[in-house]
């Protein structure tokens, strides 16, 4: 089983590392320090990483940049960063990255809690989460040769507190386990279409 994990040195990409590192054959991918380059805002970059990396049995990404601010504050152009970055990129390691994913094998998207349980300064994170949300439901009634897909919705990570703890008041951290663990029901399951909520 080889896994192209996108994002595996974040927070949640370490988290999926951990959880599945003895299980699987993990291919990281970031912008760097990973086995390959990926920006995934720009479509020819993810398409040479694929090309590098060649048939995968499943791909996982825990990238995505969005800008948090207020939204009567907010320009188009910080806006277009989730659009372009957690958004379209994610979308697009599916949209590029399918052909090279084996029969049966699964695809992993990171949500996250803010399209649920609003904060303030969060809606173009938001806006990106439920996008993905409403793409991987629809997509996998379609996707060809048993190719599941799933995404994960994580709340703040018990080791995200000290960088994200103020903006999420009243918020129970989850541990990264937890986290982990959602990755592996996806990645290692049966199921498709699902969003596993880990809140
Ligand atoms: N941490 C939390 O508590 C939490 C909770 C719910 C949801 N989320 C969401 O989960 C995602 C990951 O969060 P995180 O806290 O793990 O982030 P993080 O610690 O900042 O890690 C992000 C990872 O993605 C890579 N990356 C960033 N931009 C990229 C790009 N354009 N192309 C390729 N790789 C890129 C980074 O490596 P390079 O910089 O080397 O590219 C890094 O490996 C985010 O969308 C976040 O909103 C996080």
């Amino acid at each position: 089983m080889k896994l192209l994990l996108v994002g595996a040195n974040g927070t949640i990409g370490s988290a999926v590392y951990k959880e599945l590192s003895h299980d699987v054959e993990i291919i990281t991918a970031s912008r760097s320090n990973s086995d390959v380059e990926v920006d995934i805002t720009s479509p020819a970059s993810i398409s040479r990483m694929f090309e590098q990396v060649g048939q995968v049995d499943a791909v996982a990404s825990a990238a995505g940049a969005a800008h948090f601010g207020f939204v009567d504050e907010m320009t188009p152009e910080q806006n277009l960063i989730a659009v372009n970055s957690k958004l379209l990129g994610q979308i697009h390691l599916i949209l590029l990255g399918l052909k090279y994913i084996r029969d049966k094998g699964s695809i992993t998207l990171t949500t996250g809690i803010l399209m649920d349980d609003p904060i303030e300064k969060a809606a173009s994170a938001a806006m990106a989460n439920g996008g993905i949300r409403a793409f991987v439901q629809s997509a996998a009634i379609e996707l060809p040769r048993g190719i599941r897909i799933n995404h994960v919705s994580p709340s703040m990570l018990e080791d995200s507190i000290e960088k994200y703890g103020p903006l999420f008041q009243g918020f129970e951290p989850v541990s990264s386990k937890r986290v982990g663990l959602a990755f592996r029901k996806s990645i290692l399951g049966a199921q498709t279409g699902q969003s596993y909520y880990v809140y």
